[in-house]
C-alpha cells in the first residue's frame, strides 16, 4: 500500500467508526479496496452476511446487483454503492420485461436465478442461487420438476452436466469470465504441469472441463488451502489473486493471459471501479445510496430468503 493508500484507509477507517459503518467488498475488486473491507466473500457469503451485519450503513464495494441484494435484505439500513454505473454484464443479459414474457410461455417452470440479476428479475424469480449452492439448490429439487435456469448459460450448462437435468437455460453469459481459452490454459499447464487447474463455472465448457476444480470464488480458496495444492492455475478474474496471496504466501499462482500476453486482463472493469478515493467521498457523503422501490423489494426479497434458507 502507498502512503497516500494508507492515509486514505485511515480516514475511511475514521468515518466508519464515527457512521458505524461497515464496508463489504467482492474477492474481485482492487487489492486496496479489499484491505479497508470489514468482510470479504463471495456473493453468497456477502448476502449472507449483509443480511445480518450490525450497522447503520453498508457500503458495498462490488457491482451493483450485489448492493441491491444488501438493500433487499437489509431495508432499514443505508446501502451505499461508490459507482452506480458499476454493473455486470451477466446481470445486464437477461432484461425482467424479456424474463415475464418467457415466463408466461412456461408456466409449469419454477425460475431459478443465478444472483447476477437485477431485482426486477429477482422479484420474478422462484428461488435465487449463487455458484456456491446452485448445485445443491437444483438438486434437491423434484427430479420431475421443470426449471428455467437464468441467466448464465454457462454455470447452468455445468449444472444439467453434473447433474443429468435437462434445465432450460437463458443465453446470457459474463463476458469477462467468456474470454479464458483453452489454449492458454494449455500453454501454463505445459509450463507447470504440476499445477492444478482452478476454474469457475461462469467460464464456458471447454474451459471448465479442464478443471481439477471447478466453483465459486470461495470455494477455490478453500480448495487452494489444501496440503496437497502447491501450484495453481487460477481461471477467474485477476483479483481474486490478492486473497489467494495473502492466505497461501508460499503456494505459487498463475493467472491466465489473453491472447496477447497480459495476466492481469482478464478483469471485471466494472469491479474496478470501486476505489479508495470513492469509498471516502461516499461515505463522507452518504451517497450514492441504493433506493429500490418497495413493491419490488418485497417480491424480490422472497427469492433470496428462499436460497438462504437452503443454504444454512
Ligand atoms: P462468486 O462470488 O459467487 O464466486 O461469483 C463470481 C462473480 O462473478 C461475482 O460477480
Ligand atoms: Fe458480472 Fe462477470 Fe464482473 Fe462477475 S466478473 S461482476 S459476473 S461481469
Amino acid at each position: 500500500m502507498t502512503a497516500e493508500q494508507k492515509i486514505l484507509s485511515d480516514k475511511i477507517a475514521a468515518l466508519k467508526a464515527s457512521k458505524r459503518a461497515i464496508i463489504l467488498a467482492h474477492y474481485y475488486t482492487r487489492g486496496e479496496v479489499q484491505a479497508v473491507a470489514d468482510f470479504m466473500g463471495d456473493s453468497l457469503a456477502l448476502s449472507q452476511k449483509a443480511a445480518q451485519a450490525d450497522a447503520d450503513i453498508i457500503l458495498f464495494a462490488g457491482v451493483r446487483f450485489m448492493a441491491e441484494t444488501a438493500k433487499v435484505l437489509s431495508p432499514s439500513k443505508k446501502v451505499l454503492l461508490p459507482v452506480v454505473e458499476a454493473g455486470c454484464s451477466l446481470a445486464d443479459s437477461c432484461d425482467a420485461a424479456e424474463l415475464a414474457r418467457v415466463k408466461a410461455e412456461n408456466p409449469d417452470h419454477l425460475v431459478v436465478a443465478y444472483v447476477n440479476t437485477s431485482v426486477e428479475v429477482k422479484a420474478l424469480t422462484d428461488i435465487c442461487c449463487t455458484s456456491s449452492n446452485a448445485l445443491d439448490i437444483v438438486n434437491r429439487l423434484p427430479a420431475d420438476q421443470k426449471v428455467l435456469f437464468v441467466p448464465d448459460r454457462n454455470l447452468g450448462g455445468y449444472i444439467n452436466k453434473v447433474t443429468g437435468r435437462d434445465m432450460k437455460l437463458w443465453d446470457g453469459a459474463c463476458l469477462v469470465h467468456e474470454e479464458f481459452s483453452v489454449e492458454r490454459i494449455a500453454e501454463l499447464k505445459e509450463a507447470h504441469p504440476a499445477a492444478r487447474v482452478v476454474v469457475h463455472p461462469e467460464c464456458k465448457a471447454e474451459v471448465a472441463a479442464l478443471a481439477d476444480y471447478a466453483g465459486s470464488t470461495a470455494g477455490i480458496l478453500t480448495y487452494c488451502g489444501r496440503e496437497d495444492v502447491q501450484e495453481v492455475i487460477v481461471v477467474t478474474e485477476s483479483g481474486i489473486l490478492y486473497e489467494l496471496e495473502r492466505r497461501y504466501p508460499s503456494k505459487k499462482f498463475y493467472l491466465v493471459p489473453t491472447k496477447d500476453g497480459c495476466e492481469r486482463c482478464i478483469a471485471c472493469k466494472d469491479m474496478k471501479l470501486v476505489t479508495l478515493e470513492n469509498i471516502y467521498q461516499t461515505l463522507l457523503d452518504e451517497s450514492p445510496e441504493v433506493v429500490i422501490d418497495e413493491a419490488v423489494r418485497a417480491a424480490a426479497e422472497g427469492s433470496i430468503r428462499r436460497m438462504l434458507d437452503m443454504s444454512v
